[in-house]
Formats: C-alpha cells, structure tokens, sequence
C-alpha cells in the first residue's frame, strides 16, 4: 500500500494532456470487439479498470493488440463471434466494466461469470440484473442478483421499455448492449440525461438510433462496423489538475485535448459558477467527440448550490469540487448526489471524514454535504478508501493545505490516471 506525501507549493505552470477518457475507452473496446473488422483505438487510456474491460474480450477470443503506448488494434468478432470464457472474468475495481460487460453477455448463447475486487463485489447490480432479467437473461448473484460475483446464462433476448429509478449512463449503456441481442429491440426513457458516449459511439460504428428528448431507441440484430477511434483526454482526470491550477497561488496551466461532450462539463460550469478562472479554446470534434483546450489560473473563488438535474454532469467531480469549495467563500450545498455512496467507495462518508481532519466545517448529509468555505486548510493524514477520486482529491487538498498531508493508499489512482504524481510533479 502506497502512501504520498504532500505540502503546500505555489506557482504550478506547464501545458499537459491527461490520460484518455475512461468512459469512451471502455466503449471503444466493447464496440470495437463485437464489430465487423479491424478498429484502430487511438490515446486508449492505459489505467487499470480499461484493461481489464480489454482483458475480458481477450478470454472471450478477441484479438486486442497493443500498437503503441496508447493504440490498440482490435480484431472485431462481430455481434454473434465471441467465445464463452473458460474462466471467471475478474473486472477488478472497474464498476463500468461490471455493468456494461452483463447487459452484452445476457445476449450471448453462452454461461459466463464476473467477479472484482471487495470494493466492485459490494456495490448494486439490481439496477441491472432486474431489467436484464425481464428480458429474458438468466442471471445469479449473492442478494438475489444484487451483489457480484454474478453469472450470467444468456440466449434469447426480447425488447424491452425501460425508465431507470436513477439516472446511470451505466444502466443506460447495459440495456442498449443488450438490446443489439433483442428482437424488437429496447427503448429507454432516462429520468434525467446521462453521458451519452455509448449513443455517439454506437453511431460511429454505423448503428442509427432514435433519440427524442429524454427517450432513445436501439433497434437489435443489426451489425456494427469497425474504423478508427480517437479518445479525447479525460474530463475526469483534467478536473484534477484544472483544480490544482485554482487552488494553488500564482498558478497557470493548460490541459490540452480534453472531452467537453455537454454531458460531461457540469465541473466546468461549477467553476464558471463559483468565480473560477477557466477559458475554454480550440472547440473542435474528433470520433463524434467534442474535445477542447482548458486553462485555468489561480484565484478567489465562492460558494455555490448544487442539485437535481446538474448532478449526474458532475458525479465524478463532486470529491474534487468538495476540496474547492472547502477554500472558496461562503457555503456550497451539494445535494441529491446520494449515488456518491455507491461508487467505488461511499464518497461523501470518505471525503467528509478526510475534509473534517484538514479542518473542514462539512456537514453530512444521506444525499451529499454542505462545506462552509475558509481560505485556510490544514495538513492531515486522509485515506484514500481504495477510491482513486478520493485519492487524487486529498493530493490535491495538500498542495493548498499549511503542513503536511499524508494521503493513504494511493495506488488506487492507476485504476483512471496512470502518472499522475508525475504529471503534478513536472508542473
Ligand atoms: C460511467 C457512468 C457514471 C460514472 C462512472 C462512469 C460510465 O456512473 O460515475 O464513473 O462510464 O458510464 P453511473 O452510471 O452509475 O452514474
């Protein structure tokens, strides 16, 4: 177990790209797996929770090759050409690879089993395994389907309507995996709109969806194409090294290349709110992608309200933006983000314990915190949870923090950024 140690700095400058977005990545190795041909992947995201989504293709009998650091090859196999795993397909901490990987293999003619890490068999794959099931999957799990390990005997599928009780991309995407296997297809009426990337993707591959408002429709049966796939640095990783730009006086930096897909820029609208420096350049599209070239600069920033519809745009930054407005002037309330407690650890309890002991006033709430802001935070000994967000958040807290900061157990943050600490390093 890693732990890092951190003290105040000033003056972080430099130009950086980060790792690709994790999101697409996932996608880019499921659709590329299942179409016709080859697919070049181009900036691929190299942490761990990507290759173990690339690692369960590989037992499935696709051909995945590495062409440079962050290119792949993939041999598709087509909708019907994957090959029943002769063993268990270990998904380690990756939920997004738990939840998209079920919904493609309740479509296959064949008996499969996943697993992860004690984080992964902990958290809820009823949203799932309860719509999968009404379309005919058989799937097995501990609570009745709820807690993974799961196994899964898919076959015939029908087409089913689904409104999710959350709003979850993840539960999104899983249905419309799945429905690529159903006759008749599946419709999805999201209560809220979710990142959109399997829509795009599946576009890209040549499969035309209907899209009404808050409803979309994937019919099944139909083939999918291979290509080439640019991923664009990960908004999730930038947010990171953005924050440190605003946290950390007199300093200045740029990530270039980064996703700013409408569904994903809540952290960039927050800052906007809350007064922060930030200047978005170079719009342009890639692969269906919007991508952009972010700076931001340090300086006062204050307290905002977060809640309903903005949320899940912002559900991975709500820890990082948690140690901003620890700084920032006046209260920021973050509510109906009780979907934090099911992440890859229970994220408000983690970071209102850590944000308490660096001096924080933060108040829990079963649905998010309210953090009333000072300019001054303290050094303290946080643990990380086995939650690389929660990881990345207090390393950041201690670049701005007086004394030192011990983050523990920091080997989690190669699960989305692999050389983070080397990128903070070179600023
Ligand atoms: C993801 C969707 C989100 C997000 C996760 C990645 C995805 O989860 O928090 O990190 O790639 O679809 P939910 O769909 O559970 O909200």
């Amino acid at each position: 177990m890693t732990n890092v140690i951190v003290t105040a700095r000033r003056g972080l400058r430099g130009e950086v790209k980060v790792p690709g977005d994790k999101s697409i990545s996932h996608r880019a190795i499921i659709l590329s797996s299942i179409a016709e041909g080859i697919t070049g992947i181009h900036g691929i995201q190299s942490g761990e929770d990507v290759r173990r989504t690339a690692a369960a293709f590989q037992t499935m009998g696709v051909s995945i090759t590495r062409e440079g650091r962050n290119d792949l090859r993939v041999h598709g196999v087509g909708l019907k050409g994957l090959r029943e795993p002769n063993e268990v397909l270990d998904l380690g901490n990756s939920g997004t690879s738990m939840r998209l990987l079920v919904g493609l293999l309740s479509g296959q003619r064949f008996f499969s089993v996943l697993t992860g890490d004690r984080y992964l068999c902990n958290r809820p794959m009823g949203r799932v395994s309860r719509p999968l099931r009404s379309m005919g999957a058989t799937i097995m799990g501990r609570e009745d389907g709820n807690l993974p390990p799961l196994a899964v005997r898919g076959g015939e599928l029908h087409s089913i309507s689904h409104r999710p009780e959350k709003a979850s991309a993840q539960v999104k995407s899983c249905l419309l995996l799945a429905g690529l296997y159903a006759e008749g297809g599946v419709t999805i009426e999201e209560p809220v709109p979710t990142r959109d990337h399997t829509e795009r993707m599946l576009g890209l591959f040549g499969l035309p969806l209907e899209i009404s408002g808050t409803s979309i429709h994937l019919e099944g049966g139909l083939q999918l194409r291979g290509g080439e796939v640019w991923i664009p640095g990960d908004i999730s990783g930038a947010a990171f090294v953005l924050a440190a730009a605003l946290l950390v006086p007199d300093s200045e930096i740029t990530v270039r290349d980064v996703g700013v897909n409408p569904t994903r820029t809540g952290f960039l609208d927050a800052m906007a709110a809350m007064g922060g420096r930030l200047k978005v350049d170079n719009l342009r599209e890639r692969s269906g992608e919007p991508i952009a070239d972010i700076s931001a600069y340090c300086g006062p920033l204050k307290g905002i309200e977060l809640r309903g519809s903005v949320i899940p745009g912002i559900i991975d930054e709500l820890p990082i933006l948690s140690v901003l407005a620890s700084v920032a002037e006046g209260q920021t309330v973050i509510a109906d983000a009780g979907e934090l407690r099911v992440k890859e650890t229970d994220r408000i309890r983690a970071m209102v314990e850590g944000l308490r002991k660096m001096g924080v006033d933060v108040e829990e709430k079963p649905d998010g915190l309210i953090i009333q802001g000072n300019p001054s935070i303290n050094g303290a000994r946080c643990s990380s949870y086995g939650d690389h967000r929660i990881a990345m958040s207090f390393i950041i807290a201690g670049l701005r923090a007086r004394g030192e900061t011990i983050v523990e157990d920091t080997d989690c943050v190669n699960t989305s950024f692999p050389g983070f600490m080397r990128l903070l390093e070179s600023l």
